[in-house]
């Protein structure tokens, strides 16, 4: 089966079907989401002195996303299927599905128009929460299956940002969504993230071959530059000469959280602190998994909403997810979603200061 050609939404239909919800708190922590591609475009949260700062890459509006000369999933929620499938193919129920090789040999992020590019319907929304839903029609992207999909964004009295998934399908299809927010702790623009010191709950990671899909090891991270078993600084090790890091450019890969594999509970994926303006996150999820993401491929070319340059690792992704491939890894956790069965994930991005 071949991909459909799939059309993106222009500038002036995103200026018209778009808009800014901002969800807040009396405190003055702010989140604001758009509808295109239920991308989080603005993140304000308090430092240890109390100032707020946007913490989130990103442009201002729907339209800037989509004027931007490079598109590196700022904010986005990435579907139907978050990261790599090797090939663009994959078989599932005696069937061969194929779909757009987007990035090198494979495919990444649901395709050329996955769910960070469409316009989603915003079901509900309050100063607390906001509700949005997205059909994806059977075969879109060369997927299987109309598959009707919700994320909800909520922020808390504890500068919890609570994300939750979920999703149903009419026939089976693969399914694995993320958050791809981008977060300099220190502001957006404010230079790179190599100060950051990060603890990652993992102790084995999924090493990759030269296109990034996983050679279905699952690697331990001792005394490797994959260590985050304690906070590191981001920067540490990142120029170790190292044959992943050489792969990845950087840190680009997936940990495997201490969780069992097949496990849904909610538990801690990751803990950042940004040493010069005391700001955390902490981040919990019920995935097994967190492409831990450091900003590689930002080359300082873009300008962000406040007029900033993202810099080479201007900022740091922590996309919790199931592990990249799966549709041709029968030894990882499946990411197949059948007909009667609903798909939820939740992951929390909480924000503090010390
Ligand atoms: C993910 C991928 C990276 C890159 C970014 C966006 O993190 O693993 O290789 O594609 O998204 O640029």
């Amino acid at each position: 089966m071949t991909v459909p050609a799939s059309t993106g939404v222009t500038a002036e239909e995103a200026a018209t079907s778009t808009r800014l919800h901002t969800l807040k708190k009396s405190n003055g922590m702010e989140v604001t989401v758009t509808n295109y591609g239920a991308i989080i475009t603005s993140i304000l949260t308090a430092d240890r002195d109390g100032n707020l700062e946007d913490v989130a890459l990103g442009h201002r509006t729907a339209a800037e996303y989509i004027a931007a000369s490079e598109k590196p999933y700022f904010g986005a929620v990435v579907g139907r299927f978050g990261n790599r499938i090797a090939e663009g193919t994959f078989t599932l129920d005696g069937e061969t599905y194929t779909l757009a090789t987007n990035n090198g040999d494979n495919h990444l992020h649901g395709g050329n128009v996955g769910f960070d590019k469409v316009i989603w319907d915003v079901k509900s929304v309050s100063d607390q929460s906001i509700h949005l839903t997205y059909v994806a029609k059977d075969m879109e992207e060369g997927y299987p299956g109309n598959l009707r999909v919700s994320v909800t964004y909520t922020l808390t009295d504890e500068n919890q940002l609570i994300v939750d998934y979920a999703a149903t399908t009419d026939k089976a299809t693969p399914v694995n969504l993320t958050q791809h927010t981008y977060f300099n702790l220190a502001g957006e623009g404010n230079g790179t993230v190599l100060d950051h010191e990060v603890m990652l709950n993992a102790d084995r990671f999924t090493p990759v071959d030269s296109g990034l899909i996983p050679t279905g090891e699952l690697r331990s991270v001792k005394d490797t530059p994959f260590d985050f078993t304690s906070p590191k600084a981001i920067g540490r090790d990142i120029e170790t000469e190292n044959e992943q890091l050489a792969l990845g450019k950087g840190y680009d890969h997936n940990w495997v959280l201490n969780k069992g594999v097949n496990a849904t509970e909610l538990t801690l994926a990751a803990v950042v602190y940004d040493p010069a303006t005391g700001r955390v996150l902490t981040v919990s999820t019920t995935e097994p998994g967190v492409q831990f993401y450091t900003g590689n491929f930002l080359t300082g070319t873009l300008t962000g909403k406040s007029g900033k340059t993202y810099s080479h690792r201007g900022g740091f992704c922590l996309e919790t997810q199931h592990f990249p491939d799966s549709p041709n890894q029968p030894e990882f956790p499946s990411t197949i979603l059948s007909p009667g069965e609903t798909y939820e994930s939740q992951t929390i991005f909480a924000f503090s200061a010390r």
